[in-house]
């Protein structure tokens, strides 16, 4: 069975780079048998948070929260592509996670970062560990962080030169990091339900 990945990326610019990193990350993913599905936050576009997806009543939600929400609860794993802003987390990601909580839970995740600089989005990518551990998420250690992002991927996605040899290779350990947990993460859950 093919382990479901989201991939979650949040810019909201018009001139944002990052997407490249999002479709190296669903390539990459597809590449090695997952089903992985890009989770482009402008294009879902919910609004600034008003209600949580749990204070909708049952089956009131606005169409794209109650997508969404089953997508996640339907996932093995995510995966989420990080942009900085100011060291901290961009606020159209952000704000679209913030939608859900229960949806979340007991699903392994990594964390991939980038940045026009050397230091390749570090300072957010470490801001969003606790930020998933919070939401019931189990954080894989394997990281990848990308930096000049738009000297390592051409707009497809395709890592570029030597330096996208390394990056093809660090991800793959990212991959396989992820793919374990999603597996034991799996077997649990069919062994023994969620305490809660
Ligand atoms: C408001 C704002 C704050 C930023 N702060 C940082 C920062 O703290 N560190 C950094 O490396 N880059 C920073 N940048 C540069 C962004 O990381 C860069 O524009 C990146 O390409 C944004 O992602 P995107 O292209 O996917 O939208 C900032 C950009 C903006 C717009």
């Amino acid at each position: 069975m093919a382990d479901k990945v989201l991939v979650f990326y949040g810019s909201y610019r018009a001139a944002r780079v990052g997407i490249r990193m999002a479709r190296f990350v669903v390539n990459e993913l597809g590449a090695r048998g997952a089903d992985a599905e890009l989770i482009d936050a402008r294009d879902v576009g919910l609004p600034m948070l008003d209600r949580m997806y749990k204070e909708y009543p049952k089956g009131s939600a606005p169409p794209a929260m109650e997508q969404l929400a089953g997508k996640i609860r339907a996932a093995d794993a995510f995966v989420f592509v990080i942009g900085e802003y100011n060291w901290g987390p961009q606020p159209g990601l952000k704000n679209l996670t913030d939608h859900f909580l229960e949806e979340w839970f007991w699903r392994p995740a990594a964390v991939v970062s980038y940045s026009p600089g050397r230091l390749s989005g570090a300072r957010a990518s470490s801001a969003w560990h606790p930020i998933l551990s919070e939401m019931g998420m189990v954080v894989v250690s394997s990281t990848l962080a990308v930096g000049p992002i738009a000297e390592t991927f051409d707009e497809g996605g395709d890592p570029i030169g030597q330096v996208g040899a390394v990056v093809r290779k660090t991800f793959g350990r990212v991959a396989d990091d992820l793919a374990w947990w999603t597996e034991a993460a799996r077997n649990q859950r069919l062994r023994r339900a969620p305490p809660y």
